[in-house]
């Protein structure tokens, strides 16, 4: 079965060609990077123009990637929320058509689901239940993951996601955007150990997440730095990425954890913009053996927003005998928890 999954829900416009909910036949990916970075972030109405621009030719270079014709597809699946209205709106009403004229099923997705999913894009997969973290510049939530579509909220972040504070410090830092990588990058050359940042809601029970106080006290150093000498040396600099990445991996690597030992987990699997961190995965890994946890990641392309993730998730849910009715609308919040509502 022949899926193209599309997913416009921020500042990616993704199409991607999936067999059989596994096989990953083709996965365009038209950044607008270079749009957004001289804002320091996305600017949602210039993200929409662009979709618009983008999305015929990005699902038009994915069919042919894939080597198939229009005709060949057995349904059309798309992002409708959680994510910027606008953009979504591109996607599902360019799906809606699609599906339409070539009289194939729409499949509606969540987002977040399609985070969730994109480990059986890989060849090693786990088996269920894992526990989930999707951790990007929206999205920062722990999943008890007991089968396709069935997702149990564990935690998530009560303010800024990971990777938006990530993004954050990266422009406090004057890196640019997204900053994540470029955070990544800095903190090679910098010491994790020079400051001692927060580690925010770390030491209580809960599972949820806070990292805008984290992002506050990057920023308030930096000041005092600034009000004690001329000039912040690119040492310095790396020293603090090294600390504030160092502060976020405590964080993250310790809640996955609590969250598999508090379920009884044997793997957990993390997905999103942010798990495409290198210093992120070697400190699970090494968090996870020596207790003989199994752990997942997707490859980067596979992690960020993409359209193939997407076409996996609604390939369970097409199996189920779902289809989605053409008067279905975008959601700018869409938790899966509400899931079910989805058809
Ligand atoms: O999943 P994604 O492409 O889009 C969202 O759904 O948000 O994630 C993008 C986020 C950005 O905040 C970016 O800074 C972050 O993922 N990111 C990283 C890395 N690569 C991307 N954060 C930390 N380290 C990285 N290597
Ligand atoms: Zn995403």
């Amino acid at each position: 079965m022949n899926i193209l999954g599309i997913d416009t829900s921020c500042d990616d416009t993704s199409a991607g060609v999936v067999r059989d909910g596994r096989n990953v036949l083709s996965n365009i990916v038209q950044s607008q990077v270079m749009l957004h970075g001289p804002h320091g972030g996305v600017v949602p109405e210039l993200a929409s123009r662009e979709h618009l621009k983008n999305i015929v030719p990005a699902v038009h270079e994915a069919l042919a990637k894939a080597g198939i014709q229009m005709s060949d597809l057995d349904a059309v699946a798309v992002t409708v929320g959680p994510g910027l209205v606008g953009s979504l709106l591109v996607g599902l009403y360019y799906a809606k058509s699609l599906a339409y004229v070539n009289n194939i099923p729409l499949v509606a997705v969540n987002h977040l689901e399609g985070h969730i999913i994109s480990i059986f894009l890989e060849e090693k997969i786990p088996e269920f239940p894992f526990v989930a973290l999707t951790v990007s510049g929206g999205h920062t939530s722990l999943y008890h993951v007991k089968g396709y579509g069935r997702y149990f909220l564990l935690g998530q972040t009560l303010d800024d996601a990971a990777g938006e504070a990530f993004d954050k410090v990266a422009k406090i830092l004057g890196l640019g955007y997204p900053g994540g990588a470029l955070i990544e990058r800095l903190s090679r050359s910098g010491d994790m150990e020079k400051i001692k940042f927060p580690r925010p809601y770390l030491s209580n029970d809960s599972l949820d997440f806070s990292f805008s106080g984290l992002k506050t006290s990057v920023s308030l150093y930096l000041k005092r730095l600034n009000e004690n000498q001329a000039e912040i040396s690119e040492k310095m600099k790396a020293d603090i990425a090294a600390s504030f990445q160092e502060s976020v991996m405590d964080v993250l690597v310790n809640k996955l954890m609590r969250a598999r030992e508090n379920m009884g987990a044997e793997s957990v699997v993390m997905a999103g913009g942010v798990a495409c961190n290198k210093r992120l995965r070697d400190r699970l890994l090494q968090a996870a053996s020596g207790h003989g946890v199994q752990m997942y990641y997707p490859r980067p392309e596979y992690c960020t927003d993409n359209g193939a993730m997407i076409a996996a998730a609604a390939y369970h849910r097409l199996l189920n005998g779902e289809r989605s009715d053409f008067s279905i609308d975008v959601r700018s919040k869409f938790p899966v928890s509400e899931l079910e509502e989805i058809v």
